[in-house]
Protein backbone atom coordinates (compact mmCIF):
# COMPACT_ATOMS: atom_id res chain seq x y z
CA UNK A 1 0.00 0.00 0.00
CA UNK A 2 1.47 3.44 -0.78
CA UNK A 3 2.02 5.64 2.45
CA UNK A 4 -0.62 7.62 2.78
CA UNK A 5 -0.26 11.64 4.78
CA UNK A 6 -3.09 11.15 6.51
CA UNK A 7 -2.01 9.16 9.49
CA UNK A 8 -4.07 10.14 12.97
CA UNK A 9 -2.57 10.05 16.25
CA UNK A 10 -3.05 6.63 16.73
CA UNK A 11 -0.98 5.78 13.74
CA UNK A 12 -3.87 4.73 11.51
CA UNK A 13 -3.12 5.85 8.06
CA UNK A 14 -6.23 6.93 6.07
CA UNK A 15 -6.45 5.76 2.27
CA UNK A 16 -10.31 5.35 1.61
CA UNK A 17 -13.09 8.44 1.19
CA UNK A 18 -16.18 7.72 1.03
CA UNK A 19 -17.51 10.47 -0.62
CA UNK A 20 -21.42 10.77 -0.37
CA UNK A 21 -22.61 12.91 -4.41
CA UNK A 22 -26.20 13.44 -2.53
CA UNK A 23 -28.55 13.10 0.37
CA UNK A 24 -31.71 12.31 -1.70
CA UNK A 25 -33.15 8.89 -1.86
CA UNK A 26 -35.96 7.15 -3.71
CA UNK A 27 -36.35 4.69 -0.63
CA UNK A 28 -37.39 5.06 2.65
CA UNK A 29 -35.71 2.61 4.36
CA UNK A 30 -37.18 2.51 8.31
CA UNK A 31 -33.40 2.46 9.37
CA UNK A 32 -32.23 5.38 7.40
CA UNK A 33 -35.11 7.78 7.34
CA UNK A 34 -38.45 8.50 8.53
CA UNK A 35 -41.67 8.16 5.99
CA UNK A 36 -41.78 11.71 5.01
CA UNK A 37 -38.23 11.83 4.34
CA UNK A 38 -35.27 14.13 6.03
CA UNK A 39 -34.81 17.93 5.47
CA UNK A 40 -32.97 17.50 2.64
CA UNK A 41 -30.26 19.56 1.58
CA UNK A 42 -31.30 22.73 -0.68
CA UNK A 43 -29.49 22.48 -3.86
CA UNK A 44 -26.98 25.52 -2.90
CA UNK A 45 -25.66 23.61 -0.41
CA UNK A 46 -24.79 20.67 -2.43
CA UNK A 47 -21.13 20.88 -3.49
CA UNK A 48 -20.59 20.68 -6.75
CA UNK A 49 -19.38 18.04 -9.63
CA UNK A 50 -16.44 20.54 -9.72
CA UNK A 51 -16.15 20.93 -6.09
CA UNK A 52 -16.17 17.20 -5.62
CA UNK A 53 -13.38 16.87 -8.15
CA UNK A 54 -11.23 19.31 -7.07
CA UNK A 55 -11.77 17.79 -3.32
CA UNK A 56 -10.95 14.37 -4.40
CA UNK A 57 -7.71 15.42 -6.17
CA UNK A 58 -6.83 17.03 -3.02
CA UNK A 59 -7.47 13.96 -1.06
CA UNK A 60 -5.76 11.56 -3.73
CA UNK A 61 -2.73 13.97 -2.99
CA UNK A 62 -2.75 13.49 0.34
CA UNK A 63 -2.89 9.65 0.16
CA UNK A 64 -6.53 8.31 -0.53
CA UNK A 65 -6.35 5.40 -2.98
CA UNK A 66 -9.89 4.12 -2.48
CA UNK A 67 -13.34 6.42 -3.07
CA UNK A 68 -16.70 4.76 -2.29
CA UNK A 69 -19.30 6.84 -3.85
CA UNK A 70 -22.44 6.87 -1.87
CA UNK A 71 -25.52 8.79 -1.14
CA UNK A 72 -28.26 8.62 -0.36
CA UNK A 73 -28.94 6.89 -3.74
CA UNK A 74 -25.70 8.31 -5.82
CA UNK A 75 -27.60 7.38 -9.24
CA UNK A 76 -30.57 9.83 -8.12
CA UNK A 77 -28.10 12.55 -9.03
CA UNK A 78 -28.00 14.31 -12.18
CA UNK A 79 -24.41 14.30 -13.96
CA UNK A 80 -23.05 11.12 -12.04
CA UNK A 81 -21.75 9.69 -14.97
CA UNK A 82 -20.07 12.46 -16.16
CA UNK A 83 -18.43 12.89 -12.65
CA UNK A 84 -17.50 9.20 -12.25
CA UNK A 85 -15.37 9.74 -15.46
CA UNK A 86 -13.36 12.48 -14.40
CA UNK A 87 -13.25 11.34 -11.15
CA UNK A 88 -11.50 8.00 -12.96
CA UNK A 89 -9.07 9.79 -13.87
CA UNK A 90 -7.16 11.28 -10.80
CA UNK A 91 -4.19 10.41 -10.49
CA UNK A 92 -3.63 8.53 -7.41
CA UNK A 93 -6.64 6.98 -7.33
CA UNK A 94 -6.67 3.87 -7.52
CA UNK A 95 -10.05 2.42 -7.23
CA UNK A 96 -13.68 3.57 -7.25
CA UNK A 97 -16.51 1.59 -5.87
CA UNK A 98 -20.49 2.33 -5.33
CA UNK A 99 -23.35 1.46 -2.66
CA UNK A 100 -26.35 1.79 -4.06
CA UNK A 101 -30.18 0.65 -3.45
CA UNK A 102 -30.11 -1.11 -7.03
CA UNK A 103 -33.31 0.59 -8.41
CA UNK A 104 -30.41 2.33 -10.94
CA UNK A 105 -27.72 0.69 -11.21
CA UNK A 106 -28.07 -1.88 -13.72
CA UNK A 107 -28.73 0.79 -16.24
CA UNK A 108 -25.46 2.31 -15.75
CA UNK A 109 -23.90 -1.02 -15.63
CA UNK A 110 -22.14 -0.97 -19.19
CA UNK A 111 -20.71 2.36 -18.52
CA UNK A 112 -19.59 1.81 -14.87
CA UNK A 113 -17.56 -1.28 -16.56
CA UNK A 114 -15.65 1.33 -19.15
CA UNK A 115 -14.32 3.15 -16.41
CA UNK A 116 -13.33 0.29 -13.99
CA UNK A 117 -15.43 0.45 -11.72
CA UNK A 118 -16.32 -3.26 -10.80
CA UNK A 119 -16.95 -3.37 -7.31
CA UNK A 120 -21.00 -2.31 -5.97
CA UNK A 121 -22.84 -2.71 -2.92
CA UNK A 122 -26.38 -3.01 -3.06
CA UNK A 123 -28.32 -2.64 -0.11
CA UNK A 124 -31.02 -5.65 0.04
CA UNK A 125 -32.88 -6.20 3.50
CA UNK A 126 -34.91 -8.95 2.30
CA UNK A 127 -35.51 -11.84 -0.37
CA UNK A 128 -39.26 -11.44 0.66
CA UNK A 129 -41.29 -8.71 -1.97
CA UNK A 130 -43.62 -7.63 1.17
CA UNK A 131 -40.80 -7.36 3.80
CA UNK A 132 -39.31 -5.34 1.21
CA UNK A 133 -41.91 -2.89 1.17
CA UNK A 134 -42.42 -2.89 4.76
CA UNK A 135 -38.60 -1.98 5.25
CA UNK A 136 -38.13 0.67 2.15
CA UNK A 137 -41.92 1.80 2.09
CA UNK A 138 -41.36 1.44 -1.94
CA UNK A 139 -42.62 -1.45 -3.84
CA UNK A 140 -39.50 -1.88 -5.96
CA UNK A 141 -38.14 -5.77 -4.89
CA UNK A 142 -38.09 -6.94 -8.36
CA UNK A 143 -35.98 -4.40 -9.68
CA UNK A 144 -33.65 -4.36 -7.44
CA UNK A 145 -33.58 -8.07 -7.17
CA UNK A 146 -33.40 -9.28 -11.17
CA UNK A 147 -30.81 -6.13 -11.46
CA UNK A 148 -28.28 -8.08 -8.47
CA UNK A 149 -28.37 -10.92 -11.12
CA UNK A 150 -27.73 -8.29 -14.24
CA UNK A 151 -24.67 -6.64 -12.21
CA UNK A 152 -23.76 -10.27 -11.48
CA UNK A 153 -23.84 -11.52 -14.89
CA UNK A 154 -21.92 -8.47 -16.35
CA UNK A 155 -18.99 -8.93 -14.38
CA UNK A 156 -19.50 -7.17 -11.23
CA UNK A 157 -18.12 -8.04 -8.01
CA UNK A 158 -21.20 -7.35 -6.03
CA UNK A 159 -21.90 -7.59 -1.80
CA UNK A 160 -25.54 -7.38 -0.71
CA UNK A 161 -26.01 -4.90 2.40
CA UNK A 162 -28.54 -6.53 4.88
CA UNK A 163 -29.34 -4.41 7.94
CA UNK A 164 -30.37 -7.38 10.41
CA UNK A 165 -33.72 -6.27 12.59
CA UNK A 166 -36.33 -8.28 14.74
CA UNK A 167 -39.57 -8.29 13.59
CA UNK A 168 -38.15 -7.39 10.18
CA UNK A 169 -35.85 -9.99 8.22
CA UNK A 170 -34.83 -12.44 10.60
CA UNK A 171 -36.11 -15.13 8.14
CA UNK A 172 -34.35 -13.76 5.49
CA UNK A 173 -30.92 -14.62 7.02
CA UNK A 174 -30.47 -18.42 6.26
CA UNK A 175 -32.22 -17.46 2.19
CA UNK A 176 -29.74 -15.05 2.28
CA UNK A 177 -26.69 -16.90 2.83
CA UNK A 178 -28.25 -19.81 0.50
CA UNK A 179 -28.08 -17.27 -2.30
CA UNK A 180 -24.38 -17.66 -1.93
CA UNK A 181 -24.71 -21.61 -2.68
CA UNK A 182 -24.97 -20.87 -6.76
CA UNK A 183 -24.27 -17.08 -6.46
CA UNK A 184 -20.18 -15.56 -5.95
CA UNK A 185 -21.76 -12.85 -4.24
CA UNK A 186 -20.99 -11.89 -0.81
CA UNK A 187 -23.80 -10.84 1.67
CA UNK A 188 -23.05 -8.94 4.65
CA UNK A 189 -25.20 -8.84 7.44
CA UNK A 190 -25.14 -5.30 9.46
CA UNK A 191 -26.15 -4.61 12.92
CA UNK A 192 -28.74 -1.37 13.18
CA UNK A 193 -27.52 1.94 13.39
CA UNK A 194 -29.21 4.69 15.06
CA UNK A 195 -28.99 7.13 12.11
CA UNK A 196 -32.28 7.59 10.61
CA UNK A 197 -32.97 11.19 10.97
CA UNK A 198 -35.56 10.20 14.04
CA UNK A 199 -35.36 11.68 17.60
CA UNK A 200 -33.15 9.09 18.96
CA UNK A 201 -36.06 7.51 21.17
CA UNK A 202 -36.68 4.57 18.52
CA UNK A 203 -35.24 1.16 19.96
CA UNK A 204 -32.60 -0.50 17.85
CA UNK A 205 -32.71 -3.82 16.93
CA UNK A 206 -31.41 -6.61 19.78
CA UNK A 207 -29.18 -8.39 16.50
CA UNK A 208 -26.27 -7.73 17.25
CA UNK A 209 -23.11 -9.27 15.76
CA UNK A 210 -23.10 -12.25 18.59
CA UNK A 211 -26.26 -12.93 18.04
CA UNK A 212 -26.05 -13.15 14.06
CA UNK A 213 -23.26 -15.61 14.70
CA UNK A 214 -24.90 -17.57 17.31
CA UNK A 215 -28.22 -18.02 14.57
CA UNK A 216 -26.30 -18.29 11.97
CA UNK A 217 -24.10 -21.38 13.52
CA UNK A 218 -27.64 -22.98 14.28
CA UNK A 219 -28.38 -23.71 10.89
CA UNK A 220 -24.73 -24.93 9.69
CA UNK A 221 -22.38 -27.14 10.65
CA UNK A 222 -19.41 -26.27 7.40
CA UNK A 223 -19.00 -22.64 8.74
CA UNK A 224 -15.29 -21.68 7.66
CA UNK A 225 -13.56 -17.99 8.80
CA UNK A 226 -12.21 -16.43 6.05
CA UNK A 227 -9.19 -14.43 5.97
CA UNK A 228 -10.02 -11.04 5.58
CA UNK A 229 -7.93 -7.53 4.39
CA UNK A 230 -6.94 -6.30 7.37
CA UNK A 231 -9.36 -2.80 7.26
CA UNK A 232 -12.44 -5.03 6.30
CA UNK A 233 -15.65 -4.23 8.77
CA UNK A 234 -17.06 -7.58 8.42
CA UNK A 235 -15.76 -10.52 9.64
CA UNK A 236 -15.95 -13.23 6.61
CA UNK A 237 -17.41 -16.97 6.17
CA UNK A 238 -18.12 -18.85 4.11
CA UNK A 239 -20.18 -22.61 3.81
CA UNK A 240 -18.21 -25.41 2.49
CA UNK A 241 -18.60 -25.52 -1.14
CA UNK A 242 -20.43 -22.07 -1.66
CA UNK A 243 -19.37 -20.04 -4.37
CA UNK A 244 -20.19 -16.76 -2.67
CA UNK A 245 -19.64 -15.48 1.22
CA UNK A 246 -21.16 -14.03 4.18
CA UNK A 247 -19.63 -11.71 6.38
CA UNK A 248 -21.57 -9.75 9.56
CA UNK A 249 -20.97 -6.11 10.29
CA UNK A 250 -20.51 -4.78 13.73
CA UNK A 251 -21.52 -1.16 12.98
CA UNK A 252 -23.04 -0.41 15.74
CA UNK A 253 -20.89 -2.32 18.38
CA UNK A 254 -16.99 -0.94 16.90
CA UNK A 255 -14.89 -3.81 17.05
CA UNK A 256 -13.04 -2.49 14.22
CA UNK A 257 -12.40 0.75 15.20
CA UNK A 258 -8.61 0.43 15.63
CA UNK A 259 -7.71 -0.32 11.66
CA UNK A 260 -10.74 1.98 10.31
CA UNK A 261 -8.91 3.43 6.97
CA UNK A 262 -12.01 5.55 6.41
CA UNK A 263 -12.72 9.29 6.26
CA UNK A 264 -16.28 10.84 5.04
CA UNK A 265 -17.08 13.70 2.96
CA UNK A 266 -20.64 14.42 2.96
CA UNK A 267 -22.64 15.97 0.24
CA UNK A 268 -22.34 19.38 1.40
CA UNK A 269 -19.05 19.21 2.23
CA UNK A 270 -19.01 18.09 5.66
CA UNK A 271 -16.31 16.22 6.64
CA UNK A 272 -16.28 13.42 9.70
CA UNK A 273 -13.05 11.73 10.82
CA UNK A 274 -15.75 9.40 12.54
CA UNK A 275 -19.36 7.86 11.40
CA UNK A 276 -20.46 8.30 15.29
CA UNK A 277 -18.78 11.85 15.71
CA UNK A 278 -19.87 15.14 14.53
CA UNK A 279 -18.48 16.69 11.13
CA UNK A 280 -15.28 17.91 11.76
CA UNK A 281 -15.08 21.18 9.24
CA UNK A 282 -16.71 21.78 6.16
CA UNK A 283 -14.70 22.07 3.26
CA UNK A 284 -17.15 23.10 0.28
CA UNK A 285 -17.07 26.30 2.93
CA UNK A 286 -13.97 26.25 2.65
CA UNK A 287 -13.58 26.35 -1.37
CA UNK A 288 -16.38 28.79 -1.82
CA UNK A 289 -13.92 31.01 0.48
CA UNK A 290 -11.34 31.09 -2.18
CA UNK A 291 -9.14 28.68 0.12
CA UNK A 292 -6.04 27.50 -1.84
CA UNK A 293 -5.41 23.48 -2.28
CA UNK A 294 -2.50 23.74 -0.10
CA UNK A 295 -4.86 25.48 3.02
CA UNK A 296 -7.79 23.04 1.93
CA UNK A 297 -4.75 20.24 2.03
CA UNK A 298 -3.80 21.23 5.43
CA UNK A 299 -7.70 21.40 6.69
CA UNK A 300 -7.93 17.94 5.87
CA UNK A 301 -4.40 16.86 7.88
CA UNK A 302 -6.13 19.22 10.98
CA UNK A 303 -8.58 17.29 10.86
CA UNK A 304 -7.62 14.17 10.83
CA UNK A 305 -4.61 15.44 13.93
CA UNK A 306 -7.98 15.12 15.65
CA UNK A 307 -9.34 12.13 15.40
CA UNK A 308 -10.41 10.40 18.01
CA UNK A 309 -9.75 6.56 18.97
CA UNK A 310 -13.15 4.71 18.22
CA UNK A 311 -16.53 5.18 17.42
CA UNK A 312 -17.53 5.99 21.18
CA UNK A 313 -15.26 8.48 21.76
CA UNK A 314 -16.02 10.09 18.59
CA UNK A 315 -19.61 9.70 19.77
CA UNK A 316 -18.99 11.51 23.24
CA UNK A 317 -18.62 14.51 20.71
CA UNK A 318 -21.69 14.95 19.46
CA UNK A 319 -24.59 16.03 21.42
CA UNK A 320 -27.37 15.96 18.66
CA UNK A 321 -30.53 15.26 19.72
CA UNK A 322 -31.28 13.96 16.19
CA UNK A 323 -30.12 11.42 14.76
CA UNK A 324 -28.38 12.40 11.39
CA UNK A 325 -30.09 10.43 8.76
CA UNK A 326 -26.99 7.99 6.94
CA UNK A 327 -28.95 9.40 4.24
CA UNK A 328 -27.00 12.90 4.84
CA UNK A 329 -23.86 11.97 6.59
CA UNK A 330 -22.89 9.43 3.55
CA UNK A 331 -23.85 6.07 3.96
N1 LIG B 1 -28.06 1.10 10.40
C1 LIG B 1 -27.31 0.20 9.70
N2 LIG B 1 -27.05 0.32 8.40
C2 LIG B 1 -27.54 1.39 7.77
N3 LIG B 1 -27.46 1.78 6.51
C3 LIG B 1 -28.12 2.93 6.37
N4 LIG B 1 -28.65 3.32 7.54
C4 LIG B 1 -28.30 2.37 8.44
C5 LIG B 1 -28.55 2.18 9.80
N5 LIG B 1 -29.28 3.07 10.51
C6 LIG B 1 -26.75 0.99 5.50
C7 LIG B 1 -27.62 0.60 4.35
C8 LIG B 1 -26.72 0.71 3.18
C9 LIG B 1 -25.49 1.41 3.66
C10 LIG B 1 -25.18 2.60 2.84
O1 LIG B 1 -25.74 1.79 4.97
O2 LIG B 1 -28.09 -0.69 4.42
O3 LIG B 1 -26.35 -0.56 2.69
FE1 LIG C 1 -32.06 5.24 0.57
FE2 LIG C 1 -29.99 3.75 1.41
FE3 LIG C 1 -31.30 5.37 3.11
FE4 LIG C 1 -32.53 3.19 2.16
S1 LIG C 1 -30.66 3.23 3.44
S2 LIG C 1 -33.42 5.27 2.33
S3 LIG C 1 -31.73 3.05 0.14
S4 LIG C 1 -30.09 6.01 1.39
Amino acid sequence: MKESLLVDKYGRQLNYLRLSVTDRCNFRCYYCMPEEGIDFAKRKDLMTFDEMLQLSTIFCNLGISKIRITGGEPFVRHGIMPFLHQLSGVEGLQEITVTSNGTLSARYQAELLSMGIRKINISLDSLDAQRFHYITRRDSFDSVYNGVFRLLDAGFDVKLNCVVADNKNIQDIIPFIELTKNYPLSVRFLEEMPFNGSDGTQVLSSWDYKKIYHYISEHYTDINRLISDANSTSVNYKISGYQGSFGIIPSFSRTFCGTCNRIRLSATGELRTCLYGPPVTNLRNLLRKGASVADTGQEILNAVALRQRDGYAAEALSNNSVNTSMSALGG
